[in-house]
């Protein structure tokens, strides 16, 4: 489980989907007539007038505008077909009214060059091309055009994306630089990124800084898209719900992240191309090699058994593999560890060694491994903190534990044993390893090297050449994520 995971939701549950099933109708166009086609062109007009409430969240049947929501303005022509020219814009407010309540300064924006004469009533129905009643309820719906969005500023302006609050030594004004990375997150929570980044970028003396964004995953496409527009912005993080569709909208995918059909981060180049890459896997590796490098061992042929199938087990399946681990995987649902056993076998080829297991097989699996690691949610704070993942949930809390600390107590006592479920203290899991003498390794490595990786593969090559090293960075950036803050 990742970081930003734990602070989003309590465990167990399905928060993210959940609230997607309930979001409101989302109205995506705005309609207007061929003689306004040269004021939308030229973007004279900044908003426009519906019928009805069709704020966010509204009961209407056509749906709502959502403030910082793309839309795209389609010109209806005489015969009821549209004209070939969209324009994207992005809603910037919505504000539903009866008719009788709307002001001239209502209207600001909103009439094109022939709509500007009459009373107030006729200017409205002209706008709108219908009558109204004092009564009626109208929605003013204001607007900016997405090819004049160039900045960061302006992307909070549109409010397609606000500043993050939680996460410390997120407050640089980022527009007074050069070039900045702009990390993606669906919830605002405490994470280490802007400091980590703004560390290294200070240590370094860069003229760059890193703001964390929060942002509607839904939008991943047309945030992209006006990314690629904002010169200053470098690349940045891509969070939970961002990963999946990131991957999909971006113009080039590393390979190791296009078999694990998900990015963490993204780059930009000059042209305004975006690369894809996952570090989260690598990140987690790099903790893995140097555990095991204490014992002068590597993770080639090792036997990992990877304790679930999720998101967080897709990453590190593929990078441990990608140093020659064999992998077996453990999943209460075994189709989901089959899926991805075969998205493996895809990848490294028949000769990679990648097999699948019940909950009820896991201390067959676990003698045979050098590593065991729980990405599932037992452990995690909330309704499973109390479970160990050896043993299955499904059974009281007395009954998993027991079971799991008698398969751990068989272990070789060379085991490395990991859990990347993070929560303020230690779990279960790892407290009883710990106890019992196992090396153990919990996910803050991997929360952190994921960050160095993504530093370093933005900006490795220019440190090196001012004789930088990576181990120099990482410094920096472990220093300023363990720090504790006010
Ligand atoms: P993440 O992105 O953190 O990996 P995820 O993709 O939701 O999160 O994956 C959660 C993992 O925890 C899955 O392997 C899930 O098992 P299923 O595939 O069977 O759902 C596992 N998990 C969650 N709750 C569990 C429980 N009560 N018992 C066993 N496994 C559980």
């Amino acid at each position: 489980m990742t970081e930003e995971k734990i602070f989003m939701h309590a465990p167990g549950d399905r928060p993210a989907s959940k609230s997607r099933e309930q979001k409101p109708i989302r109205a995506t166009e705005l309609w207007f007539r061929e003689s306004e086609k040269t004021d939308i062109a030229d973007h004279r007009v900044h908003a426009t007038v519906r019928a009805g409430d069709r704020s966010w969240g509204t009961d209407d049947a056509k749906g709502g505008y959502r403030a910082g929501g793309f839309a795209v303005i389609k010109i209806q022509k005489e015969d009821g077909t549209f004209d070939r020219d969209e324009y994207p814009v992005v809603v910037t407010d919505v504000r539903a009214m009866p008719c009788a309540d709307v002001t001239e300064d209502d209207l600001v924006g909103a009439l094109s060059e022939e709509q500007r004469t009459g009373t107030l009533r006729e200017k409205l129905e002209r706008l709108y091309g219908t009558s109204f009643e004092p009564q009626s309820k109208i929605s003013i719906v204001r607007f900016e055009y997405v090819d004049q969005l160039k900045a960061i500023d302006d992307l909070i302006r549109a409010r397609i994306t606000k500043r993050a609050t939680l996460p410390p030594d997120n407050n640089e004004e980022v527009s007074a630089f050069e070039s900045y990375t702009m990390p993606l997150i669906g919830e605002n929570y405490p994470a280490k990124t802007a400091a980590m980044w703004n560390a290294a970028y200070r240590a370094f003396d860069m003229p760059s800084r890193n703001v964390m964004m929060v942002a509607d995953p839904d939008d991943t496409e047309n945030i992209l898209r006006v990314l690629r527009g904002v010169d200053a912005y470098a690349g940045g993080g891509m969070g939970v719900g961002f990963k999946d569709e990131g991957v999909r909208f971006v113009d080039d995918v590393d390979p190791l992240a296009k078999a694990m059909g998900a990015i963490n981060f993204v780059v930009k180049n000059a042209e305004g191309k975006l690369t894809g890459y996952n570090t989260d896997g690598i990140g987690y590796r790099q903790s893995v090699r140097e555990k095991l490098s204490e014992h002068g061992e590597a993770l080639r042929d090792a036997r990992v058994v990877l304790l679930g199938a999720g998101g967080t087990a897709n990453a590190i399946a593929f990078a441990l593999m990608e140093d020659g681990a064999q992998i077996t995987i453990v999943n209460r649902t075994i189709e989901k560890a089959q899926k991805l056993a075969d998205r493996l076998t895809d990848y490294f080829g028949d000769g990679a060694s990648v097999e699948v297991v019940g909950e009820d097989d896991i201390a067959q699996a676990a003698h045979h491994a050098r590593v065991i690691i729980n990405t599932t949610t037992k452990g995690a704070s909330g309704s499973f903190e109390n479970y160990m993942p050896l043993a299955p949930a499904g059974t009281d809390v007395e009954e998993n534990n027991a079971a799991s600390e008698n398969i751990l107590s068989s272990l070789d006592p060379k085991t490395l044993v990991s859990d990347i479920v993070l929560r303020q203290d230690t779990t279960p899991f790892l407290a009883a390893a710990r106890q019992k003498g196992f090396l153990v390794l919990d996910g803050v490595p991997m929360v952190i090297n994921q960050a160095i990786e993504a530093f370093w593969i933005l900006y490795g090559a220019s440190l090196v050449s001012r004789g930088i090293t990576k181990d120099a960075v990482g410094d920096v950036m472990r220093a300023a994520a363990t720090r504790k803050t006010p």
